[in-house]
């Protein structure tokens, strides 16, 4: 649901000011019928009317990007490409990203227009777990590994942070679950058990997995499945 100010502002040109006019002045109907109030609740299925032209609800947007080295998680930058600056689509200054990530890490970046969605991907209280594969210049521990999983103060910090699962891939490589997103979180727990990140992937969150036919710099919307967050 919602309000019918907001709908109109969103769709349209008109900003809400001038879209609280054209409510008040009876120019806008709402399934055949005038309506008045700025506030007043629109349903998905409702039909809102300018003058006889139809206002399309607008349709929030939801895109996964394989993120390239170098390029930065921001809406603008003066020195490097933003992940936006990847996206070859209309009106990409609504856009935010869901979740960012270093400008040396490579991976799943989502970017969205949906605030409260991209809140339940980036809070810490809904729990969606960050599946990162991690290089190291040197051959990782069982001790290391058990810190990692027990929980480590980082630097700075009064909470500690663990990994909620960690897998061995081979010497120098894990796979690490997260379940929150920290600054160079990954970077700074390895620093904290004495190791050294030399690559970073992100290769999932939640239950939205990096689509294996994106290649690095590609995009492609989510489908509802994923928008759906439950597998
Ligand atoms: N942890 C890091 O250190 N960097 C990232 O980009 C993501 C997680």
């Amino acid at each position: 649901m919602m309000r019918l100010d907001k709908l109109i502002s969103h769709s349209t040109v008109f900003t809400r000011s001038q879209t609280g006019k054209l409510i008040r002045k009876g120019l806008i109907k709402v399934n055949g019928k005038v309506i008045k109030k700025s506030a007043y609740k629109i349903l998905p299925d409702d039909h809102v009317h300018y003058l006889g032209i139809e206002i399309n609800q607008a349709k929030k947007r939801y895109i996964m990007l394989y993120k390239p080295k170098d390029v930065v998680c921001a809406t603008s930058d003066r020195e490097h490409k933003t992940v936006l600056d990847l996206l070859f689509i209309s009106n990409r200054k609504k856009l935010h990203i869901a979740g960012r990530l270093d400008i040396d890490t490579t991976g799943l970046v989502l970017i969205t227009d949906d605030g409260q969605w991209s809140h339940r991907i980036t809070s810490p209280k809904h729990k969606q777990a960050k599946i990162y594969r991690v290089s190291l210049t040197e051959a990782i521990t069982t001790e290391a590994i058990q810190s990692l999983r027990q929980g480590i103060l980082l630097k700075g910090e009064k909470k500690p942070t663990l990994a909620t699962e960690v897998t061995k891939l081979n010497n120098t490589t894990l796979l690490l679950t997260l379940n929150e997103g920290r600054y160079h979180q990954i970077k700074r727990m390895l620093t904290a058990v004495g190791y050294h990140v030399i690559a970073l992937h992100r290769q999932q969150i939640g239950t939205i997995r990096l689509d294996p036919n994106l290649s690095t710099g590609e995009w492609r919307e989510l489908n509802q499945r994923e928008i759906n967050l439950n597998g």
